[in-house]
């Protein structure tokens, strides 16, 4: 089976509160963007890596992975979009012309992917025409109106974070990105979700959280560390 990586990095990271996006921030010697392309080279060198970017951040890029752009798989970045999801459609297209049979998304800033997740995606892809890693819920979770009162109590039995790399059998994918252009969903399971696909949650892994604040970094920097790896 022919797989492609599609990894979004074209985000500003407001909420990490740098001028420097998150994605080009460091783990070691490493930016986490080069990070997450690394862990998917080792994984399948043979297949096609789509990383989209932002055009404004293009020094940035060229100092994290501008070595690696001639490697047989790395395909050249293409732009992003204003949302995640627009993002996302940005490096499906741009993957038209290999249609390969299964796509992997991933988040640039989930730099502690772990190979065996993304087995543990692709193993449920046979079965499945999406497959995405979670974990489960401990805290009690709960539901809030507009002034923080609170509405309910969600049993958390049933939830699970959602992670990436979300897996999905490419045109199943492309079709639901096309249909629903435009929206904002946060993830790319929730494409198929509407449309009443079913999609597999695997074990994902907590090392594979995604980077959002500036102790992220550093906590997961300590787990990453040379040393420890
Ligand atoms: O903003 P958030 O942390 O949810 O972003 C998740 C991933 O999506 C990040 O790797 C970010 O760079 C990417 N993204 C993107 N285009 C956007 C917004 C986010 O590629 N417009």
């Amino acid at each position: 089976k022919k797989i492609s990586v599609v990894i979004v990095a074209a985000g500003s990271g407001s909420r990490f509160g740098d001028p420097l996006p998150k994605q080009y921030h460091h783990i070691g010697d490493k930016t986490l963007l080069r990070h997450s392309i690394e862990a998917f080279m080792q994984l399948c060198p043979a297949h096609h890596i789509q990383v989209v970017y932002n055009p404004l951040h293009q020094n940035h890029l060229d100092a994290a992975i501008g070595d690696l752009i001639t490697g047989k798989n790395l395909r050249a970045a293409v732009a992003g979009g204003v949302t995640r999801q627009q993002s996302v459609l940005n490096g499906l297209r741009a993957l038209k012309d290999v249609t390969p049979d299964y796509v992997l998304v991933h988040d640039a800033a989930r730099p502690g992917i772990d190979p065996d997740v993304i087995y543990r995606v692709l193993d449920a892809l046979q079965e499945h025409k999406g497959a995405i890693p979670g974990i489960a819920v401990h805290d009690t979770i709960k539901q809030c109106n507009d002034d923080k009162v609170i509405l309910r109590t969600i049993a958390r039995d049933t939830l699970m974070r959602a992670q990436t790399p979300q897996g999905f059998d490419f045109n199943t994918i492309l079709m639901a990105h096309t249909k629903f252009e435009g929206l904002e969903m946060t993830d790319d399971a929730s494409l198929l979700e509407q449309m009443g696909i079913s999609v597999k949650c695997v074990q994902g892994s907590e090392r594979n959280d995604k980077i959002t604040r500036r102790h992220d970094l550093i906590r997961l920097g300590e787990h990453l560390s040379p040393e420890n790896s």
